[in-house]
């Protein structure tokens, strides 16, 4: 039995005719998440209703994804003791998609890393490969189909965050072995270098982030001590944090993007809820329940 046949889930809403940049649709993707690794579903944001996607190939327990144009690439994850470098692809382009294994494999494997994509690489960093957590970072060109390594972040991150903003990437909390940390650091693939920007003002393991107007947002993690509802936000220009309104839900391994001006935040540890933030109004907002917890899913807009 599909994990996503319940009542939650609606009819298939019927496809767009013509493929919407990422994030120009009302669409978000939700890929796994803790007992339920293969499961994929859609969202559509503007008429709270899921569909069913195409299962995974492989069951990846916290893997990472990106979207390169409407091409989800699903990298590493570990599935018991066996910890993958495989990639596999959803190209939501063909008229019947379904995932392709038939990628170039990561220099390393990594399961807790974090990916996203910058000026059409796709960049991968940290993790946690069953013995150590990692500092190095990868990136892979998806026209040359090739993998190349950067250099390795300034510390060991996993269950950290990666994002891009104005030409750099920001990696974000995340820790070694479940200790939190608060560090932020900065990637500048013009000179190849990692320097530290002000630390958060809380400790985050597990905490997702998105970058909307602007500014960096740092949701929910784990402090070390205690799950967290809490949000900050990192001004670009400022260079500095400040408090956002907490979440409803407690959530350390939650996943958030960006639809229409909007974070949509999914699940995390004990969480089945879907909230949104809108910065117009600076509150969150209880959505609907997903199918099932999902503790770190892969959350994309398409
Ligand atoms: C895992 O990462 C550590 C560094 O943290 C490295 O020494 C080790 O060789 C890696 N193991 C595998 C299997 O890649």
């Amino acid at each position: 039995m599909h994990l996503l046949v319940t009542s939650l889930v609606s009819q298939i809403s019927a496809a767009p005719a013509c493929k919407a940049k990422p994030g120009q649709s009302d669409e978000i993707l939700i890929i796994g998440g803790w007992n339920c690794e293969r499961s994929v579903a859609k969202f559509n944001t503007k008429k709270i209703q899921w569909s069913n996607m195409p299962d995974t190939n492989i069951a990846r327990r916290w893997p990472s994804a990106v979207n390169y144009n409407q091409q989800i690439l699903l990298m590493g994850g570990r599935q018991g003791s066996t910890y993958y470098n495989s990639v596999e692809m959803l190209d939501l382009n063909d008229e019947n998609p379904k995932w392709d294994s038939n990628l170039p494999s990561m220099g390393e494997e990594r399961c807790l890393f974090a990916s996203v994509l910058l000026d059409g690489l796709v960049y991968c960093a940290g993790g946690y490969n069953g013995t150590g957590s990692l500092s190095s970072c990868e990136s892979y060109n998806p026209e040359e189909k090739k993998w190349s390594s950067i250099r390795n972040m300034n510390i060991k991150r996993s269950s950290h965050s990666l994002v891009s903003a104005r030409g750099l990437l920001y990696a974000l909390g995340g820790g070694v072995s479940n200790c939190a940390t608060n560090t932020a650091e900065c990637y500048d693939p013009r000179n190849g270098k990692w320097e530290y920007i002000p630390p958060m003002k809380t400790c985050r393991y597990g905490l997702t982030a998105v970058v909307l107007n602007n500014e960096i947002y740092a949701i929910g993690g784990y402090d070390g001590s205690k799950y967290l509802s809490s949000v900050e936000k990192y001004n670009l220009d400022t260079k500095t944090w400040i408090d956002v309104p907490s979440m409803n839900h407690l959530r350390s391994g939650g996943s958030a993007c960006v639809v229409d001006g909007l974070i949509w935040v999914f699940g995390g540890y004990g969480a089945k809820t879907v909230e949104f933030y809108d910065p117009a109004t600076n509150k969150w907002q209880v959505s609907t329940n997903m199918d099932s917890e999902r503790n770190f899913p892969c959350v994309l807009s398409i």
